[in-house]
């Protein structure tokens, strides 16, 4: 059992595509430690659930639908947050997959994969970030990926999230003095996940095999990191970027390549 440790308590937190995944891990582990959660998604009936579920533990929680590239929806957001008293934290989570190289991906799937990944944050930075400073500053986390610091095969989907490790470092500047800190968060494969869940067959098992700790992430793991960077113990890290992946960006091919040398060795020495 967890002890409650009020980590978030008398703060509001708005997290966007928290009707499933990480996000609605966030959304639970944040109400557990003391915040009212304001909770979005385009998944209206799974977000409602979640918003059900912290309400029936003891938690405030309110649920709004919302495409987080329309502007209208962050207006509402930003109202019902401050309904629940200010805004101290962002959690700019919502993401899609487009699934397609550079060479065949059609101009409206690179357009939405940007519109979604990297203009909805931006639009939650810029409606937000304001009620943020007016309720004496906060913390901004944008869920990025490994696709933000390596190549990816989705081309589309790479762009957005190294643009919105840039964008995060250029928010951490702007909001600095209005003591709001903004830092990326970039996850490797993390199951219970539709990312994993709809990925081809063989996708997620070959990917496992490429993480040096040899498992793949869970959403409870994202969650525990953004609760962090969300929390007062984080209060000194700004524009950071922080990988979540077993270890995949430090080197999983240097430690793949170890692991194919052993392998020659052993196959030499058997043929000698
Ligand atoms: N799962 C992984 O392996 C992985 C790895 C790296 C990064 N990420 C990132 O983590 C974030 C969370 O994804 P997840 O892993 O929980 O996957 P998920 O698909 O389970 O959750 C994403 C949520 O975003 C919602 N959403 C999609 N489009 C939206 C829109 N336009 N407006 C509002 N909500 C929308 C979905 O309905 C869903 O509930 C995403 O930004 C994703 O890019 C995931």
């Amino acid at each position: 059992m967890r002890l409650r440790q009020g980590r978030l308590d008398g703060k509001v937190a708005l997290i966007t595509g928290a009707a499933g995944g990480q996000g609605a891990t966030e959304a639970m582990l944040f109400a557990e430690e003391g915040a009212a959660i304001v909770l979005t998604d385009v998944d209206a009936e799974a977000g409602q659930q979640v918003a059900d579920q912290i309400r029936e533990r003891g938690g405030r929680a309110t649920f709004l639908r919302h495409d987080v590239s329309e502007i209208p929806g962050w207006h509402e957001a930003v109202a019902a947050a401050r309904d629940l008293g200010g805004l101290h934290v962002l959690v700019n989570n919502a993401g899609i997959i487009s699934r397609h190289g550079l060479t065949d991906i059609p101009l409206a799937s690179w357009q939405r994969t940007l519109d979604v990944n990297l203009t909805g944050p931006m639009l939650g930075m810029q409606i937000c970030a304001p009620l943020m400073r007016d309720s004496g500053g906060g913390s901004i986390v944008n869920v990025s990926s490994i696709a933000g610091l390596t190549a990816h095969y989705d081309a589309a989907y790479g762009a957005s999230k190294w643009a919105l490790r840039g964008l995060s470092k250029i928010a951490a500047m702007e909001f600095v003095d209005w003591k709001v800190r903004v830092n990326s968060i970039h996850p490797g494969q993390i199951v219970e996940t539709s990312f994993v869940r709809d990925a081809t067959p063989g996708h997620a098992e070959s990917a496992r095999r490429t993480i040096p700790m040899g498992r793949q992430g869970t959403p409870r793991e994202c969650a525990d990191l953004v609760l962090f960077l969300a929390s007062e113990e984080a209060s000194f890290i700004t524009g950071a970027e922080i990988a979540i992946d077993g270890g995949f960006t430090a080197g999983a091919a240097i430690r793949m390549r170890s692991q194919m040398r052993d392998e020659l060795a052993r196959a030499s020495a058997s043929e000698a």
